[in-house]
C-alpha cells in the first residue's frame, strides 16, 4: 500500500529539546548559566516569574520519557549537554554526575533504537564565561573548542550525529540587539562581533571533530525566509538585506565556508567590520558541516524602510527594512505567530539550488499554545490544531523531498512541554502535557497521531 504522502527510506522521526530547558537539576550539580544569573537579578522579566529552576526534571525522569519516545515511535532525538553541567565554570575540570548522566541518556536512547544526535550548546553560557565578556571574548573560543573536544571524546563512540549550535543568531539578537537575553546589551557592533565569533568557535569545533571522529557534525539555523512586499526594487533589497543579517550571516560561512560578498561590503561600509584574524578565513573554508538543522517555525515579511533612520542614531540592522504584517495571512492566534507552510519548501529547494543540496532535516517546527489545558477532553489534551499544523507542513516537506531536496527528516518542537526562556511555560508544544505540579506525562492526541505517522513512514490526507 502505498500513502498519498510517503517518506524517503530511514527517514527521521523524532523531537529536539535543550539541556536548560528540560534537565532540571542544576543545584550543587551543575555550574550556573547566564539563565540563572539573570533570573536572579530580575525574575520579573520571565513569564509569571518562573525560572529555570522550574523545568519538566528530565534528569531524573529521562527512562520514562525515553519509553514514552520509543512508544510514539521516535527513531531519533536531539538533546543538547549543558556545558555548564559537563565542565562547571566552562573550563576546567569534567563533573562526573555529568558524565554518568548523558552516559545513560545516551546509552538508553540506543537501547531503545533512538538515535542521539547531540547538540553542544542551546543558548546556555556558563555564567563564568560571559563574565570574561562571552562571545565577544576570544578566549571563550578555546574554551567552548576545549569543551567541544571533550564531549567527541566521552560520547563520540556512541553519538553520531552533532550539531554546534542551536540557532546561533538568538543570543545576538536577544543578548546585543533586542534585549530578550542575557547580558541585554543592545549595541550592533558588539552583536556582529558576538555572531563572528560564534561562527568560529562552529568552525574550531568542526575541524576538531573532523579530525577525529567518523560520524557527522552540523549546526541548527532557524531560517526564515524573507519575503518582500512586493516586487518593487526597494522592497526586494530590504528582504535581501534581512536574509543577509538575519540568515545568511550564519548559513553562508557553515556550508559554503565564506560570508557573502554583499554583507561584508555592506558592513564595511557602515564601518561595522567584527574584528578578525588572518587564520580565520581559511579555518572557515576547510571545515564546512556535513548535515544542517532546519529550525522553522515562521517567515519573515519585509518592506522598504519608510521613514529613514536618524543618521545620528547607532546602526542597527532595522535601518535597512521594516516588518510587514500581510493582509490575511494565516497565525497561530495562540502564539501569535504567522504559519506559512510553504515557507519549508522554500528553504529546502534554496539549499538545493544555492548549497550543493546539503544534506538537511526540519530539526524544529512546532506550534505553541497558550492555556492548552483547555482542549482536555477525557483526560488528555486534544491537538488537533497541532495534528494539522505538522501534516500541512509536512506535505510541503514531502513535496521538497520529491523534487530531490535532500531532506532527511522532521522533528518537532519538542518532546513534552517544557520551560522557555523568558516564555517560561505560557507556550506548550510537546507531544506529550507535562503537568507542573507532580510532574506526570500526558500524551496528547498529537503523540497518537505522529507514532501511526512514523511507522508508516508518511500518512494519508
Ligand atoms: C526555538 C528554540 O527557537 O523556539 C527553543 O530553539 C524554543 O529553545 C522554541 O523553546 C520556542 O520558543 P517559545 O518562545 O515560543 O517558547
Amino acid at each position: 500500500m502505498t500513502l498519498d504522502y510517503q517518506f524517503p527510506k530511514d527517514f527521521w522521526w523524532g523531537s529536539a529539546a535543550s539541556a536548560t530547558q528540560t534537565e532540571g537539576s542544576t543545584n550543587g550539580i551543575s555550574g550556573a548559566t547566564i539563565w540563572d544569573r539573570w533570573y536572579k537579578e530580575a525574575p520579573n522579566r520571565f513569564f509569571e516569574g518562573v525560572g529555570p529552576d522550574q523545568t519538566s526534571d528530565f534528569y531524573h525522569r529521562y527512562k520514562e520519557d525515553i519509553t514514552n519516545m520509543k512508544a510514539i515511535g521516535h527513531n531519533s532525538f536531539r538533546l543538547s549537554i549543558s556545558w555548564a553541567r559537563l565542565i562547571p565554570g566552562g573550563k576546567g575540570d569534567v563533573n562526573d554526575d555529568a558524565v554518568r548522566f548523558y552516559n545513560e541518556v545516551i546509552d538508553e536512547l540506543l537501547n531503545q533504537g533512538i538515535e542521539p544526535f547531540v547538540n553542544l550548546y542551546h543558548f546556555d553560557m556558563p555564567i563564568e564565561l560571559q563574565d570574561i565578556g562571552g562571545w565577544e571574548n576570544r578566549e571563550v573560543i578555546e574554551a567552548y573548542a576545549d569543551y567541544a573536544k571533550i564531549a567527541f571524546d566521552l560520547f563520540g563512540d556512541r553519538v553520531k550525529t552533532w550539531f554546534t549550535f542551536n540557532e546561533p543568531i538568538v543570543p545576538v539578537e536577544g543578548g546585543y540587539l533586542y534585549d530578550f537575553h542575557y547580558p541585554n546589551v543592545v549595541d550592533a557592533r558588539r552583536a556582529i562581533q558576538v555572531a563572528y565569533n560564534t561562527m568560529i568557535a562552529h568552525a574550531r569545533a568542526v575541524k576538531l571533530y573532523h579530525e577525529a571522529q567518523d560520524g557527522k557534525i552540523g549546526i541548527v539555523l532557524n531560517l526564515t525566509p524573507s519575503y518582500p512586499r512586493s516586487q518593487n526594487p526597494a522592497d526586494l533589497k530590504a528582504a535581501h538585506i534581512c536574509d543577509l543579517f538575519f540568515n545568511r550571516s550564519f548559513l553562508d560561512p557553515a556550508v559554503l565556508g565564506e560570508y557573502p560578498d554583499d554583507l561584508i561590503e555592506l558592513l564595511e561600509e557602515h564601518g561595522q567590520l567584527p574584528e578578525t584574524k588572518v587564520d580565520d578565513k581559511d579555518l572557515l573554508k576547510n571545515n564546512i558541516i556535513d548535515i544542517l538543522g532546519v529550525n522553522y517555525y515562521q517567515p519573515r515579511r519585509v518592506k522598504a524602510k519608510e521613514h529613514l533612520p536618524n543618521p545620528y542614531a547607532p546602526f542597527m540592522p532595522d535601518w535597512f527594512f521594516d516588518n510587514y504584517e500581510m493582509p490575511g495571512r494565516k497565525m497561530n492566534v495562540y502564539r501569535g505567530w504567522e504559519i506559512y507552510e510553504k515557507g519549508i519548501y522554500d528553504i529546502m529547494i534554496n539549499l538545493k539550488e544555492n548549497y550543493g543540496n546539503i544534506d538537511s532535516f526540519i530539526s524544529e517546527n512546532g506550534m505553541g499554545v497558550q492555556n492548552e489545558e483547555r482542549f482536555i477532553k477525557d483526560g488528555r489534551i486534544e491537538d488537533d490544531y497541532r495534528i494539522d499544523f505538522i501534516k500541512e507542513h509536512l506535505k510541503w516537506l514531502h513535496k521538497a523531498a520529491e523534487e530531490g531536496c535532500n531532506v532527511k527528516g522532521y522533528h518537532l518542537w519538542t518532546f513534552m512541554d517544557n520551560w522557555s526562556w523568558m516564555n517560561a511555560y505560557k507556550n506548550r508544544y510537546g507531544f506529550f502535557s507535562v503537568d507542573l505540579e507532580t510532574g506526570e506525562r500526558t500524551a496528547k492526541k498529537s503523540a497518537e497521531w505522529i507514532a501511526e505517522v512514523s511507522k508508516q513512514n508518511g500518512f494519508n490526507d
